[in-house]
């Protein structure tokens, strides 16, 4: 992992962050600290390096009619920029998400945008369609990221992809799925092509995907970005009212959100970690998570145990 030092140091500056939470500002030298020590990781295909915490958009910005919720979606966006976001995910599979994302990318300095966005239709020609009403609705030039949604129509859009990236319309090649029952389709189609990203889900809670596409994916070289890292929310159900180990200190979390995330992000195969939320101090919350120190191996191992005695909600 990527990081630096700070003046100010990471436990202090994390405390600010922490107490800040309710409140919606970051004060113009405290955002420049914190840009400092984000934390990346590199992609293996490129060594272009990305921070550990990106954003979802599934369900949050599929808003479109809400003014309400669209201009406090302009806040999420501002505060993720601001402390350092870049990798945001969406799909035409997320109802308006796209068309909202990109209305608020226009009002917003987008800082350094990680577009990533997926194919998810049948056949070479609507692929092709979908992708480029994508880009519109996003209003990028071009996505850094497009990944076949679900293994939908794989072999398929593969082809296209390859293509669109050897002629620099893309930059990488992803595909990504949410079910176990696609593991051992994903582990075939890992094994026997040529992409730079697999996006899966992983978390405390889930950690199926650590026998065989963590390895196979650091075998090949591939970038890993884990989505559903809060299993959609539910793990704060089950965690309510639980008081966090004092023990997180050591590690410098200050939530549970914290400790979701710095454990799927410790974890070697991963890049990056994409939670989804429509709340400004959410996002303050989970943008921390990829600052200061993380847990080793042996740290996760007790945050296993210590979440496998909760019970399920
Ligand atoms: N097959 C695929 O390609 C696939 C499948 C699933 C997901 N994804 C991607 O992965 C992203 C993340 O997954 P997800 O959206 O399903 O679920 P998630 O990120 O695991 O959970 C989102 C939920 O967590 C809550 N939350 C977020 N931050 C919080 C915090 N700090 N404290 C308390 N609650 C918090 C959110 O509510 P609030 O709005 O109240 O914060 C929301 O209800 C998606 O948005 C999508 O981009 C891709």
């Amino acid at each position: 992992m990527n990081g630096s030092d700070n003046p100010i140091g990471r436990r202090a500056l994390l405390k600010m962050i922490a107490a800040m939470a309710g409140s919606c500002w970051l004060t113009p030298s405290l955002i420049q600290a914190v840009e400092r020590t984000a934390i990346k990781k590199t992609i293996p295909v490129s060594n272009e390096t990305l921070p550990v915490i990106g954003m979802g958009t599934s369900r949050t910005f599929d808003s479109a009619g809400n003014s309400e919720r669209i201009a406090n979606l302009g806040k999420v966006l501002e505060q993720f920029f601001s402390m350092g976001g870049s990798l945001i995910d969406s799909s035409p599979m997320y109802g308006s998400a796209e068309h909202v994302l990109g209305t608020l990318l226009k009002r917003t300095q987008p800082g350094s945008l990680f577009a990533a966005t997926k194919v998810w239709t049948d056949g070479k020609e609507h692929g092709v369609t979908q992708m480029e009403l994508s880009r519109k609705l996003w209003g990028v030039e071009r996505f850094d990221l497009m990944q076949i949604h679900n293994l939908r129509d794989w072999q398929v859009h593969l082809e296209t992809l390859k293509r669109m990236k050897a002629e620099g319309k893309i930059r990488y090649i992803g595909i990504t799925t949410s079910h176990g029952r696609d593991h051992d389709e994903l582990y075939r189609v890992l094994s026997n092509n040529p992409f730079d990203f697999v996006q899966l889900s992983y978390n405390i809670r889930d950690r199926a995907v650590e026998s065989r596409l963590l390895p196979l994916a650091m075998d090949r070289g591939i970038a890993v970005i884990a989505n559903r890292p809060f299993a959609r929310g539910s793990l704060f159900r089950q965690v309510k009212e639980k008081p966090l180990p004092e023990w997180v200190d050591e590690f410098d979390c200050n939530s549970w959100a914290q400790f979701f995330l710095k454990y799927i992000v410790s974890h070697p195969a991963i890049t990056c970690a994409i939670p989804a939320t429509s709340k400004v101090h959410h996002v303050l919350d989970n943008m921390s998570a990829g600052f200061g120190k993380m847990p080793d191996s042996a740290m996760r191992g007790e945050m296993e145990r210590t979440f496998e005695k909760i019970p399920q909600a």
